[in-house]
């Protein structure tokens, strides 16, 4: 038989004592003490015990007797007030007597605990993923993410938003990641891409006449994995007509702060700051600046002109730079063997070294005392306001260098030194970024997309200081993650033509990749502009979480495979015939 409930898990009070119950669930924790059982039974929204004692009819106690974690059942019973509350559970005050148990289904003995706070290898938790989200706080992930997507159709439908589906096997779009491919059986020997994005179908949508477009969307790329990177992620896409850089950030604004209301409960105070690319490189190192702590970089270049530590002049002397960060209260905290693991982590950014500068009120101490005097280091001290306890630390190198480095140094003391409130909320935009970059082989790319348009004012840099030129870009930062990123569009089509030609574009090559979006813009296409949200990753935040894995039902693990269904997998022969494909090597 199956039970009606009555409740959920998670919801009954003392306010309820005197109702006869029905719940259904999973067994949490079953005791037996003698003639008493204990049940606590889970479902989405918490725990409920239940108690079997002598009163109910020997059979119902046999079958509580026999209850093991996981298994699933239904049960009925009165609410009573508990003698011994659980001030550590929402239902800790109550407890349900039962009269009545139906066992819908027996469990093996699970290969993960389905607590909280257990920590089993992500590996384990991935491949029982189904055991792993009947826990509390994945459900409860889960449903927040819900709230979010609603949050956002919502408030966007308030706003005169169409939501629009777009294709998924489409020709490849320039988001800069390597694409995921999909052989064509009619077509033998071509292929589909799954989009990175659906920049180009947005645009389009906005010739059409859409107006306003938003889509949640499934997104592909095959990039290298990190806490908040999966192959496949969703993004909140929105594009706008006749909007320029003032008019999306004023609507996403709006959607940010009712998001924060509605999911958190918090006021956060629009409009956002807005730092230039420049300021934020400058005062933060990176481009989506932590505004959580201080600790702002300070170029000391003037500073050390002319010194006698040889690192520092010879960098001068090649035109690189010298910048520093002050950690408050850091001397103490930052022994030699922390400072050497530190050592090793800057040089993943390609630093050489890291010089530091402690001072403890009476004395300095240095990692280049032997190069300085002490008033030279305390000259250093004394241009970051440096107070007892402070310690400084310097990288030197090419710009770039400086800034990854300490950019990223900032943000990983400010984690040790315990700065990192996650119940902080620091929403800010970054905007103008540089609309080109070099990557490491010196190819000229452009930094958001293609389709960005340049600043208007500084056209002519296109073809004579590509690096130079900047574009109405933009990015939604929150607490040190780029959460989203978005542009005003070229939407003419010569310019368009002039951008793929600066990007070293043939007409031949601009004609095959992107033909469909330049002929679509012959035909009155209106200004528009737009911005995508990493879905994941505003929910990670709003959440706490340190990885987007917590927040999707089903991640890929590190190496890009689903555990759950084994993906990938080897081709059926006779597939692979028919789309003509023959293997080069033999199947992972
Ligand atoms: P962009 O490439 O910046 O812009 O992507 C937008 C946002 O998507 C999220 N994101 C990811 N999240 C998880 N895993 C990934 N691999 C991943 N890659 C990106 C980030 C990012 O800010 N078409 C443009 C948007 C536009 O111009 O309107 C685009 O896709 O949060």
């Amino acid at each position: 038989m199956l039970y009606k409930r009555t409740h959920m898990c998670g919801e009954l009070r003392l306010a309820d004592e005197g109702k006869k119950v029905t719940l259904n669930g999973w067994v949490a924790k079953a005791r037996s003490l003698g003639g008493l059982v204990f049940v606590d039974l889970r479902d989405k929204t918490g725990i409920t015990q239940i108690t079997f004692n002598e009163d109910v009819p020997d059979e119902v106690l046999e079958k509580a007797k026999s209850l093991r974690s996981e298994y699933c059942i239904g049960t009925r019973g009165t609410v009573k007030e508990r003698s011994s509350k659980n001030p550590n559970l929402a239902t800790g005050e109550i407890e349900v007597f039962a009269d009545d148990i139906e066992i819908y289904s027996v469990s093996d003995t699970p290969p993960i605990y389905v607590r909280d706070d257990d920590n089993v290898s992500d590996d384990l938790r991935l491949k029982y993923r189904y055991l792993d989200l009947r826990k509390n706080k994945m459900q409860r992930n889960l449903s927040v993410r819900h709230r979010v997507v609603k949050c956002a159709r919502d408030y966007f439908d308030g706003q005169g938003f169409t939501e629009v589906e777009t294709p998924m096997l489409i020709k490849p779009t320039p988001e800069g990641a390597r694409d995921y491919i999909v052989p064509s059986r009619v077509h033998n020997g071509s292929f589909y891409a799954l989009p990175q994005s659906p920049q180009m179908f947005k645009q389009l949508l906005m010739v059409a006449g859409t107006d306003r477009y938003i889509q949640i969307v499934k997104c592909f790329r095959d990039e290298d994995l990190r806490a908040d990177r999966q192959p496949e992620f969703t993004q909140i896409d929105l594009e706008m007509s006749f909007a320029g850089v003032d008019d999306v950030i004023e609507v996403q604004e709006g959607f940010l702060k009712k998001v924060m209301k509605e999911v958190k409960g918090i006021d956060v105070e629009t409009p956002f700051p807005r730092l230039t690319y420049a300021e934020a490189m400058e005062r933060y190192g990176s481009d989506k600046p932590d505004t959580r702590f201080g600790m702002e970089l300070k170029k000391l270049n003037s500073l050390f002109d002319g010194c006698g530590f040889e690192v520092f002049t010879k960098t001068l002397a090649e035109g690189g730079d010298i910048r520093g960060i002050c950690v408050p209260g850091g001397a103490s905290e930052f022994s030699r063997k922390k400072i050497d693991k530190l050592v090793d982590e800057v040089k993943h950014y390609g630093a050489k070294g890291l010089v530091w500068i402690k001072y403890d009120g009476s004395g300095i101490s240095s990692s280049v005392s032997k190069f300085f005097s002490e008033e030279e280091l305390k000259a250093v001290l004394d241009a970051f306001g440096a107070a007892a306890g402070d310690i400084v630390f310097i990288v030197s190198g090419t710009a770039k260098v400086t800034f990854d480095s300490l950019g990223f140094l900032r943000r990983k003391v400010a984690g040790l030194m315990g700065l990192l409130d996650d119940e902080q909320f620091n929403f800010l935009w970054v905007v103008d970024f540089p609309m080109f970059e070099q990557d490491e082989d010196g190819n000229i790319k452009a930094m958001h997309h293609p389709f960005t348009q340049p600043k208007l004012d500084e056209l002519d840099k296109l073809e004579t200081d590509m690096l130079g030129l900047r574009a109405d870009a933009y990015d939604i930062v929150l607490n040190g993650v780029e959460l989203g990123g978005g542009s005003v569009r070229i939407h003419d089509k010569d310019l368009q033509a002039r951008m793929f030609r600066a990007l070293g574009l043939t007409d031949e090559e601009c004609e095959e990749k992107f033909g469909f979006l330049i002929e679509a813009f012959r035909y009155g296409a209106p200004p528009h502009a737009g911005l995508a949200y990493g879905l994941d990753r505003l929910v990670m935040l709003l959440l706490g979480e340190k990885s987007i894995r917590e927040v999707i039902a089903f991640p890929k693990n590190q190496n890009a495979e689903c555990p759950v269904c084994e993906a990938p997998a080897p081709a059926g022969e006779g597939q692979l015939e028919e789309l003509g494909i023959e293997l080069a090597c033999d199947a992972d």
